[in-house]
């Protein structure tokens, strides 16, 4: 596959993937990707747990699972994040930026709007949405044959230092390198982020990974081969967000006082 044409392909995936575990061929690829990013002076600050154990992946799922279940009935996720939610594909043609939520189960579409609002989280809560959110997203950490963690080396990531900075464009770059080539092999890769709004969650996952002391548990993702086009499953509450800003409203010329044409 072309870089450019793996770039553009490169995607978030929310649905199921296939049950085939992953080849450890595949599974050392995605690792090498990950150690081929640059570093500061090649510190290569990243380290990586394949997480294969079902009994582990049940454990997370849960945790997943039930974090986002808390987050979307307290509001929470909505507050947070309701400025990035747009609700028609002209929306998203204006603002160029978000997600278009464009899947809903019936009863909730006549709402589409309202509730994504915190007023209507009464109405949310009623209608169950919280919990059908939470045991969609468990089944789907629970199913997905591998889970990556990321891990910064505390020795050179520390927070409020410029070595903490450069350890977090190393590791993003890293994470990319892993999610580009997640494209090349037919794979899809998924954040497991809700735990981490969690600080009690977070650390229940880092007592699972038995993460020591000197390492910094930094994302979880699900990863999987993605299933055949025809037999994609949408989850029952999704969005896309393929949109990008253009090249106008995202560069400038020279100065900041002129935007690229
Ligand atoms: C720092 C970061 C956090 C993200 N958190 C989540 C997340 O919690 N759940 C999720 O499904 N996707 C998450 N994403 C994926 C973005 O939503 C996604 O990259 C964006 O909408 C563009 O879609 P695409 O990846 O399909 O191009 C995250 C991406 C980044 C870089």
């Amino acid at each position: 596959m072309d870089l450019i044409e793996a770039i553009r392909n490169r995607r978030t995936t929310n649905g199921p993937f296939k049950p085939d575990p992953v080849s450890k061929a595949h599974q050392h690829l995605l690792i090498e990707a990950a150690s081929r990013a640059p570093s500061h002076f090649n510190s290569q600050p990243w380290r990586f747990i394949l997480i294969e154990d079902s009994d582990i992946r049940q454990k997370i799922a849960a945790i997943g699972g039930r974090t986002m279940t808390q987050l979307f009935a307290e509001g929470r996720f909505f507050r947070r994040y309701r400025k990035y939610f747009r609700f028609s594909q002209q929306e998203m043609e204006e603002k160029q930026d978000g997600i278009y939520i464009d899947t809903m189960p019936g009863p909730l579409r006549p709402f589409i709007k309202q509730v994504f609002n915190e007023k209507a989280l009464g109405l949310l809560n009623t209608l169950g949405v919280p919990k059908l959110l939470g045991n969609d997203n468990q089944k789907l950490v629970a199913n997905s044959p591998l889970l990556l963690a990321a891990l910064l080396t505390k020795e050179e990531y520390v927070p409020d230092d410029l070595s903490g900075f450069y350890c977090l464009l190393s590791l993003g770059m890293a994470i990319e390198n892993i999610w580009l080539m997640t494209t090349g092999l037919g794979m899809g890769i998924q954040f497991v982020s809700t735990p981490m709004e969690i600080p009690e969650a977070w650390q229940e996952i880092n007592d699972l990974l038995k993460v020591p002391p000197e390492l910094e548990l930094m994302a979880v993702y699900r990863l999987g081969y993605l299933p055949d086009e025809k037999e994609k499953v949408r989850p029952r509450i999704d969005w896309q967000s393929k949109q990008r800003r253009t090249i106008s409203r995202l560069a400038f010329r020279d100065t900041c006082e002129r935007s690229e044409e």
